[in-house]
């Protein structure tokens, strides 16, 4: 999930944030010059949120027609380092979009796995694998945003408060309760698993405006360089 954050302003195809040091402008999804340009920031120690000496691999977004975002998520089974490696590096990933919420379907891993941090400043961090929700309450709406369908923004009717079953990254079960903008990005994601998009709640009008701009966005762009990285799913040995 992505929140609409003011400051930011569009510049062709490249989101120029305020805050970002100079040089690290971030540039279309999945560019391989912009892997380049983060493993140089990575290398130069400029920022200081990179910590121990594997280069991480920013995974590229499936975005909104894209039939693989329809896919039904099946349940993790196995806990091991490739399963730890997809975790930071879809924090990484989501990170550098930015966003709040990143469901492993949004980079064609079709696995029941979820990494988010609402905050701020990076400083809440969760991982929510094979999640079900046990309890949901409070129904309200709030605005919401997809890394899958970029610069679109809408109000969603979801629950403001739910408690939710789920394993951690070591297999580890442990259930809590969320509320606000952390449960609602919870079942954004959620939904995601279930190959379900934000705006699938929006009228057909409006999801059929969307896949239009969308289309055409994607036709202005330039065209994208061959990337070297490696898929997401090589390391599940998909
Ligand atoms: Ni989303």
């Amino acid at each position: 999930m992505s929140r609409r954050v003011s400051g930011g302003r569009r510049s062709g195809n490249v989101r120029v944030w305020p805050w970002a040091p100079k040089g690290t402008e971030r540039r279309g999804f999945g560019e391989s010059e912009k892997a380049r340009n983060l493993t140089d920031i990575m290398m130069s120690n400029e920022l200081p949120f990179w910590q121990g000496s594997t280069p991480m691999a920013l995974l590229d977004i499936l975005e909104f027609p894209d039939p693989r975002l329809r896919t039904r998520a099946v349940p993790i089974t196995t806990f091991d380092a490739a399963l730890s490696r997809l975790i930071d590096d879809m924090f990484e990933t989501m990170y550098a979009a930015p966003g709040i919420g990143l469901a492993a379907s949004q980079v064609d891993v079709h696995r029941q796995l979820i990494v988010m941090d609402c905050s701020n400043d990076r400083s809440d961090p969760l991982v929510f694998i094979n999640p079900e929700i046990l309890a949901r309450e409070n129904v309200g709406v709030m605005e919401e945003g997809c890394l899958s369908v970029p610069g679109i923004f809408d109000e969603v009717e979801r629950a403001q408060r739910v408690r939710v079953r789920a394993k951690d990254r070591d297999g580890k079960v442990f259930e809590c309760e969320l509320d606000g903008i952390r449960a609602v990005c919870l079942q954004h994601e959620m939904d995601h698993l279930d190959g379900k998009l934000f705006v699938d709640y929006l009228s057909t009008l409006k999801r059929d405006r969307i896949r239009k701009k969308l289309e055409k966005e994607r036709r202005d762009r330039p065209a994208k360089p061959t990337s070297d990285e490696v898929p997401a799913g090589a390391a599940l040995g998909r």
